[in-house]
């Protein structure tokens, strides 16, 4: 579905992305594994077209993405560790779920009200939280906010920039829980950013390992746990990051 050729991008004289190389299948979950600051965030901004790159392709079914079109967000979406951040503190959380559809003119006005219950109860919140401010909610609740929002507008595509990095270890699994019954009810295919081998696990089969900008790893999850091929995976799963 996705193919990523050659990836490269500096930040003035750093160099962040390095030659970056490969492939997603459609309907496959990705896992992205790495230290902080490895350019995992940048990769992912690069993919979405947030950033441009400095060189490299970028293939969505065979064909080079063209990210002037603005129904690239009915394709590619992503999910913020924070989404507090993205969210409006000011606008309801329903209408922050309407909003995109309301924007990518995807349902008439009267009609987004029961589309934004249906995502509500999806991610399983409750009606009742349609007219909540983002103050109001616990962290797992705005990370379903964002995933809702997020899947609005009917993408195939999910990143997921370290989704439940900021949440409790029992809210993790919750919101793991859900992004795994969704991708399976959905169709969709992911690409899971994290620094943590075990987040990757729960939803991945295969990962690769990003180490300052540079691909060192891309193989099955259990496979890199038991017998990681590069030492700094093996590091990483040594220092409890993995
Ligand atoms: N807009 C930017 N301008 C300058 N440097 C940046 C910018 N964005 C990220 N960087 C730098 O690029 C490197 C990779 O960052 P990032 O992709 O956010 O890493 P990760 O998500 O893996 O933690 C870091 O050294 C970071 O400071
Ligand atoms: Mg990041």
């Amino acid at each position: 579905m996705l193919k990523i050729k050659n990836i490269n991008k500096n930040f003035g004289r750093l160099e962040v992305l390095k030659g970056i190389s490969f492939e997603i299948k459609r309907g496959e979950s990705l896992g992205l594994l790495g230290e902080s600051g490895a350019g995992k965030s940048t990769l992912a901004r690069i993919i979405l077209g947030l950033i441009p790159k400095d060189s490299g392709d970028i293939f969505l079914n065979g064909q080079p993405v063209d990210y002037s079109i603005r129904d690239i967000r009915k394709i590619f979406q992503i999910i913020f560790q924070d989404p507090y951040t993205s969210l409006n503190p000011k606008i309801k959380i329903g209408e922050a779920i309407g909003e995109p559809i309301l924007i990518h003119k995807i349902l008439p006005k009267n009609k987004i009200r029961q589309k934004v219950e249906e995502l509500l109860s999806l991610v399983r919140l409750s009606k009742e939280h349609y007219n909540r401010y983002p103050h109001e909610l616990s962290g797992g609740e705005r990370q379903r906010v964002g995933i809702a929002r997020a899947l609005s507008v009917g993408p195939s595509f999910l990143i997921l920039d370290e989704p439940v990095s900021s949440l409790d270890l029992s809210v993790q699994i919750e919101l793991l829980d859900l992004l795994k019954r969704l991708k399976d009810e959905l169709g969709l295919t992911y690409l899971l950013i994290a620094h943590d081998l075990a987040v990757i696990k729960y939803i991945c089969d295969r990962v690769i390992v990003i180490e300052k900008g540079e691909i060192v790893e891309d193989d099955k999850v259990d496979k890199v746990l038991t017998s990681p091929s590069d030492a700094y995976t093996k590091k990483l799963i040594e220092a409890g990051l993995g």
